[in-house]
């Protein structure tokens, strides 16, 4: 068929293969990946895009995305117009935003809520799903959900009093989402060791941003992700951490998944990069996230399962809360609002820090940044890859670009960024989205907001 975009001169880059192609494109989908220099379709003049000396990705595709999110009394300051343009300067082109129930709302009414809100993107997104309490209309929700391409479903441990859900719940969750084909994704900190924890921080007068990471420790996660697992298996329920940030409890779901579990596990970039020797610097409210930071130890051991494969996918956890949110309860983490900028910063602070520094390879970066997240949330093949068929989602990504990251050059609607005057190699430069030149050279060249809903099928398997 006629071509109408050619991506010419770049190193393709896909999970599991890398080479020098030239991409072509036609009506918002790859159409061919050919050998360089190839002729285009009889009658086509493509646009050209030059991409020599660069690599050609399939556009990030982020499992884990915030957008205007709510939480007691905050509300994360971007919307979908804002979050996925921020996304796209950074090279991802889908992203995975929660329909988490305010309180006393069913969680299908959260997604008819939200679903709307992707045609003001700049690229495609897909939705989480959530339950906090099980009833008898839950299940009848939870199919009408998946009908409208919403088969994943998050729930969490903790919070308790807002989204936290108790064990009956997350087994009965588990048990409806999977006769979907869909997959219950979890955050884990077990909360009766929470409250512990800060109770204790509360009784010292220990509860400033300063303290995060004594108020909620690992041991609350490992704890929770083992009875998670084990409430899977009892129902035979495939199910993904979200943002786990010790390898200990990557261990427990790399164990389970020996077993012949289908058990995933998430890792975030600022786990992966940031550790807790933030809490004692000048604005330690910034890095106030939940799990907290961890000990520098713990970084790098989570880190070496990027490796090895134990870590399924990364995820930025993107809130855009900014420092006046945060400083609200500067003495108190637990009223401050959780969660950091990320969501255009993921690929570049990853790719620096373990393509660029670390000789994690870049078909392995690709696995982790779009085709796995796309697996694991029912999107592929239509995302994470490019090959004939797939939407025309591509960055052009400059591996040499030396760049230092200052928050007025990035594009997310807050004041600061955790990685301020970080020094990085590599950059999304060019980003074509649905076909589209999104943005060119590192300027914006085409604002029009044609973001679709995109429905899931159900979710892939993983070795
Ligand atoms: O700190 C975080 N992660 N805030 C967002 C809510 C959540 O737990 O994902
Ligand atoms: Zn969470
Ligand atoms: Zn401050
Ligand atoms: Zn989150």
């Amino acid at each position: 068929s006629a071509a109408d975009l050619v991506v010419r001169g770049g190193t393709v880059v896909n999970a599991g293969w890398q080479g020098a192609a030239d991409v072509f494109v036609s009506a918002g989908r790859v159409t061919a990946l050919a050998e360089p220099g190839a002729p285009a379709p009889d009658g086509s003049r493509p646009e050209e895009v030059d991409a020599t000396g660069l690599l050609v990705l399939p556009g990030g595709v982020d499992p884990h995305c915030h957008v205007g999110f709510t939480s007691g009394e905050f509300t994360s300051l971007d919307d979908y117009r804002g979050c996925t343009t921020a996304a796209v300067f950074g090279g991802t082109t889908t992203i995975v935003d929660f329909a988490i129930p305010r309180p006393g709302q069913d969680p299908l009414e959260a997604v008819l809520e939200r679903r709307g809100a992707a045609a003001q993107g700049l690229c495609d997104s897909a939705l989480h799903g959530c339950v906090v309490t099980w009833d008898d209309t839950t299940e009848e929700q939870l199919r009408a959900m998946a009908g409208l391409g919403v088969s994943t479903v998050k729930m969490f441990t903790t919070y308790r009093g807002e989204t936290m859900a108790d064990e009956y719940t997350v087994l009965r969750t588990m048990k409806a989402v999977s006769a979907t084909g869909g997959m219950v994704v979890i955050h884990c900190e077990a909360d009766h060791i929470i409250e512990e924890a800060q109770e204790r921080s509360g009784a010292r007068g220990r509860t400033g941003a300063e303290h995060m990471g004594d108020t909620r420790p690992g041991l609350a996660e490992t704890a929770s992700v083992a009875e998670v697992l084990a409430i899977a298996e009892s129902v035979d329920a495939p199910v993904y951490f979200v943002h786990q940030s010790s390898p200990e409890a990557v261990e427990l779901v790399a164990a389970a998944r020996r077993r012949g579990r289908r058990a995933y596990s998430e890792a975030v970039a600022h786990h992966l990069v940031l550790d807790e020797s933030a809490y004692a610097g000048e604005h330690p409210e910034r890095f106030v996230c939940c799990p907290p930071l961890r000990p520098r130890a713990t970084v790098e051991g989570l880190g070496r399962h990027l490796f090895t494969g134990e870590i399924s996918t990364v995820g930025s956890d993107h809130c855009c809360y900014d420092t006046a949110q945060k400083e609200r309860y500067r003495h108190d983490v637990r009223a401050m609002p959780n969660g950091l900028p990320g969501v255009e910063t993921r690929l570049a602070v990853l790719y620096s820090e373990y393509v660029a520094a670390r000789g994690l390879p870049a078909t392995r970066f690709v696995e982790l940044v779009a085709a796995a997240p796309a697996r694991l949330n029912g999107l592929y093949p239509r995302k994470g890859v490019l090959a004939p068929g797939a939407d025309a989602d591509i960055v052009l990504w400059d591996p040499a670009a030396r760049w230092t990251v200052r928050t007025g050059d990035l594009h997310m609607a807050t004041d600061y960024t955790p990685y301020e005057g970080r020094e990085l190699t590599g950059r999304a430069r060019t980003v074509v989205v649905g076909g589209r030149v999104v943005v060119r050279d590192g300027e914006l060249a085409d604002p029009r907001p044609l973001g679709r809903n995109l429905p899931s099928g159900p979710v892939g398997t993983l070795h």
